[in-house]
């Protein structure tokens, strides 16, 4: 543990996509710094697990199923939180989708199925969350971008899209909920070992450690790694933080280290 075991105690906390991957990290991360934590997903078999490890930290946990694409069904899983953990402070938005898909093979579903998760589930969350936040004067939002749509990224048209909007949305969010005591933040992963990151970007072992060398700190980062930010811009420490895009990604977006400097070639 790197921070104390009560910096969000009597806090609750949503993370969407918290079953796998980084929204799991994040969410045990939120719990192990004292909050109570709701997980919510398509699949509550991804989801009833880490509910189990929330409790066994002497948290409060509750398992929503959830498509953050339909408004109506996000307004019931913050309406179920609220019922089952209390009013809600910290509101996490990580769902996503992704898949490579060349922009002139991409159909009109597939281009939604991604923007409609990364997007408008975003805004969906943001907005049925914010209402009560803005109403109570309180509150943290915490969206997962990225990197890759800073600099273009080939058959990722739809993703890269969408994560340049919720930059957007995030710093819109932000000066309009600022006076009313809510921050919204979002942190930029770099590349982060996950089952999911590994099957959209069809990584191989060999891919995984070509790519690992060209990253400056020498190696993937882990989804603990980015529930730390979470954590921090969840707690005290992130009073004055508001409209923030925290990168996190071992430097990958410096560029490669020049090969006479010791670098990959
Ligand atoms: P992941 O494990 O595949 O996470 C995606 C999560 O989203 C899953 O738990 C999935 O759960 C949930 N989800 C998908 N569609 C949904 C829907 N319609 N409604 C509700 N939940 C839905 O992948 P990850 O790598 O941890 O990614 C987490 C976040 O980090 C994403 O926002 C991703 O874009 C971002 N990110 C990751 C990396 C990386 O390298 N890993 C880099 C940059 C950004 P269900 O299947 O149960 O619905
Ligand atoms: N290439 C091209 N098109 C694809 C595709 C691929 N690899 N995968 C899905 N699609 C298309 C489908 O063909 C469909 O379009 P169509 O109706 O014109 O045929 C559309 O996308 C929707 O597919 P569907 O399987 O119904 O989507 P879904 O809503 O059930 O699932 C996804 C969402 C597609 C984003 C799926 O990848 C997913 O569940 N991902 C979650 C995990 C993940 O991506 N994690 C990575 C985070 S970085």
């Amino acid at each position: 543990m790197i921070f104390r075991d009560d910096v969000l105690r009597g806090k609750t906390a949503l993370v969407t996509g918290g079953g796998t991957g980084i929204g799991r990290a994040i969410a045990l991360g939120l719990a192990g710094a004292g909050a109570d934590v709701a997980v919510a997903s398509r699949k509550v078999a991804n989801l009833e697990p880490v509910a189990a490890e929330i409790r066994a930290l002497g948290r409060r946990a509750a398992a929503l199923e959830v498509d953050v694409r339909d408004s109506a069904r996000v307004e019931a899983m913050v309406e179920a939180c609220e019922r089952d953990l209390g009013p809600l402070e910290i509101l996490v938005n990580n769902a996503a989708g992704n898949f490579f898909c060349p922009t002139l093979g991409m159909s009109d579903n597939a281009w939604r199925a991604v923007t409609g998760i990364d997007l408008d589930g975003t805004f969906f969350c943001s907005r049925a969350a914010g209402r009560r936040m803005v109403e109570r004067r309180s509150g943290r939002i915490i969206n997962i971008s990225a990197t890759l749509h800073r600099r273009g990224f080939p058959g990722m048209a739809h993703m890269t899209a969408a994560k340049s909007a919720i930059d957007a949305l995030t710093r819109t969010l932000a000066a309009e909920w600022a006076s009313f005591g809510v921050t919204v933040n979002a942190i930029a992963p770099g590349p982060i070992v996950t089952e999911g990151s590994q099957k959209a970007f069809l990584m191989t072992d060999d891919l995984n450690s070509r790519m690992g060398r060209e990253i400056p700190v020498g190696r993937w980062g882990r989804p603990e790694e980015v529930a730390n930010v979470a954590v921090f811009l969840a707690s005290k420490a992130g009073d004055f933080v508001t409209g923030a895009i925290w990168t996190i990604d071992g430097g990958e977006e410096l560029g490669k280290i020049p090969p006479m400097l010791g670098g990959a070639s």
